[in-house]
């Protein structure tokens, strides 16, 4: 078929928001989000495949996964204090930024708004139209704050020079994953 377009995406949000479990949800497997591993897969050999056991980051790790038109390459970072200045030297060759909050994290909220507003200011992004794609993960937490709630927090109506989108999610289950996905291809140039 169709060479699909490679694209680098950077993955980043706190520790223990969830980005590892979307990432992987995301990866080709039997039951992927994306159906069965598909035809373009079977002739790389060691694709890496879902995992069961999610462990936190250590620093980072590249996965990769295609959509219908794209072949994304994700760096998945570490969203442990510690590791977040590593974040940035992936900033310049990326095409496009998922940034995961956890909605039920209220006490870190600030502490998200605070990572999220350095990284729009960053001067390898500020310029840039480059998309954001947030995910309000762990909708189905009890305590979990609605998509609205966490937007309001973020302040995300303020960004005003790139185009981005929040989804709710649920990585565990993959819900509400796709949606992301599908608006990413659509917005990455
Ligand atoms: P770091 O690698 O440390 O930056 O964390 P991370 O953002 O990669 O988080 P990770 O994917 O490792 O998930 C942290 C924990 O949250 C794991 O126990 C996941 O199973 C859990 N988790 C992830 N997404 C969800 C979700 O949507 N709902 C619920 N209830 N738990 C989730
Ligand atoms: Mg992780």
């Amino acid at each position: 078929g169709l060479k699909k377009k490679e694209v680098n995406v950077l993955c980043l949000g706190l520790d223990n928001s969830g980005k590892t479990t979307i990432i992987n949800q995301l990866k080709p497997s039997n039951q992927s989000l994306f159906g069965p591993l598909s035809d373009d897969w079977k002739h790389v050999s060691q694709v890496k495949t879902q995992t069961q056991d999610i462990v936190p980051t250590i620093g980072f790790n590249i996965e990769k996964f295609k959509s219908s038109s794209l072949s994304f390459t994700v760096f998945d970072m570490s969203g442990q204090s510690r590791y977040r200045n590593l974040w940035e030297h992936y900033y310049k060759e990326s095409h496009a930024i998922i940034f995961v909050i956890d909605s039920g994290d209220k006490l870190r909220m600030v502490v998200a708004k605070e990572e999220l507003d350095t990284l729009l200011n960053h001067q390898d992004i500020r310029s840039r139209r480059l998309p954001v794609l947030f995910f309000a993960n762990k909708s189905d937490l009890r305590e979990a704050m609605s998509l609205v709630k966490v937007s309001q927090l973020l302040c995300l109506e303020n960004i005003k020079d790139k185009p981005w989108h929040i989804c709710a999610s649920n990585a565990v289950k993959g819900e509400g994953l796709l949606e992301g996905v599908d608006w990413l291809q659509d917005h990455i140039k």
